[in-house]
């Protein structure tokens, strides 16, 4: 069988969805699935943008084959290496083994390097290189580090249709939707645009600006941005793009409060929830409580793009930081999170050390803020500390409402 869609007239959908994979790169979590797209163009010479994962090969191979009907594949354009859209590239170079390959020089050194068997017949291309494939012409633009220092995008003037790699993806399977148009955004596609952004691009905020930059220079010519996840945009190109400008300028989205606390005993907790609670009842109302242990970092790290003000409480174990929120908050720093307000509470039954590791990695990071004096706690909130958390609420909310 064969699932495929339509683009345009003469360009085709031809990925596949994996709904059965838990974890994407093996790190983050996948509760709706994901998709790998790859797209077919039928000109004068036919040509394949990406392949795909091999955990969809069957079913992939069998699309490149319908959209083609019969002719052979010409030319296949790798804009990313990435195994997740390069692993069924030998399946396609032996199907068609006259296939000319177009890819960055990094990317042909890649190929190497992961054992593909791509013939003579790769073509190192650079910024601003052109291909003729018919009626059309096809146009390289590097984008290194969106998300490997290899990726280019290709634009097809006759179309307008943008081949994005990682830029613009999204997690999520497409349960038959093709179109950005065709989905939920705010009931969940967007929420998972961010966390896939967050995650798999975000430490690359230059990068990404460049790309923007890139983009914007194309101008209206730009019909359809063709991501190798999640929909294809084909209007209203300014609510992604603005995302992705404040993203990769790592500004936040919303002016609101996400508490993560780390908690033992629900000590921690408590101190989390009266600080919530205080913030609420000052009228910030965007305000978002995480338990550290229970959720996948990947969604922390989503929540830290979004809003502009960050609650940290920890216990302390081990005499350091609570393992959880240490991964958090490094990962947070990898990732390059800045220009955030900050508030800190440490706990701690005998020797508090949360407060000082987590400020020692805060401190590596760019512009972030501490709104409050850092709190200690030892065990469990009493009076004083509560009276403290709530003082802190207060000047909390009224830098949210400054923000
Ligand atoms: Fe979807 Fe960076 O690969």
């Amino acid at each position: 069988m064969h699932c495929i869609r339509k683009v345009t007239d003469d360009i085709y959908w031809v990925g596949g969805n994996d709904k059965r994979l838990e974890l994407f790169e093996n790190i983050h979590p996948l509760p709706d699935g994901v998709s790998y797209n790859s797209y077919v163009m039928l000109d004068e010479k036919t040509v394949l943008f990406d392949t795909a994962d091999w955990d969809i090969g069957r079913l992939f191979l069998s699309n490149v084959e319908a959209a083609l009907d019969g002719r052979a594949l010409d030319v296949l354009v790798v804009n990313h290496l990435e195994p997740d859209h390069a692993s069924t590239l030998n399946e396609i170079v032996r199907r068609w083994p006259d296939v000319q390959i177009y890819c960055t020089v990094m990317a042909e050194r890649m190929m190497k390097q992961y054992c593909y068997e791509t013939t003579d017949n790769v073509h190192a291309v650079g910024e601003g290189d052109k291909l003729e494939i018919g009626s059309r012409t096809l146009t390289f633009y590097t984008a290194p580090m969106v998300h490997w220092p290899e990726v280019m995008v290709t634009f097809d003037d006759k179309s307008g249709a943008l081949f994005s790699a990682d830029a613009f993806g999204t997690f999520g399977s497409l349960d038959g939707a093709l179109f950005a148009d065709e989905v939920d955004l705010d009931g969940g596609w967007m929420a998972e645009a961010r966390r896939y952004y967050g995650n798999i691009c975000g430490k690359y905020g230059p990068q990404v600006q460049m790309l923007l930059g890139k983009l914007k220079s194309l101008g209206d010519s730009v019909k359809f941005i063709c991501p190798l996840h999640g929909p294809v945009w084909r209007k209203n190109f300014d609510v992604i793009e603005e995302k992705y400008d404040k993203w990769s300028k790592y500004e936040p989205e919303v002016n609101g409060v996400v508490i993560v606390y780390g908690s033992m005993y629900g000590n921690t907790e408590g101190a989390a929830q009266l600080l919530a609670s205080e913030l609420v009842q000052q009228g910030v109302t965007d305000v978002r409580m995480f338990d550290v242990s229970k959720t996948n970092v990947s969604y922390l790290i989503s929540e830290v793009f979004k809003y502009s003000h960050i609650a940290l409480l920890s216990v302390t174990y081990n005499m350091g930081l609570f393992p959880p929120m240490r991964a958090f908050v490094e990962d947070m720093q990898a990732l390059n999170i800045s220009n955030r307000k900050v508030m800190i509470v440490e706990n701690g039954t005998w020797a508090p050390q949360a407060s000082g590791i987590m400020t020692g990695i805060l401190d590596e990071m760019q512009n972030m803020e501490y709104v409050t004096e850092k709190l200690t706690i030892m065990s469990s909130p009493d009076e004083d500390d509560s009276g403290a958390i709530v003082k802190a609420a207060d000047t909390l909310a009224q830098s949210v409402k400054e923000q």
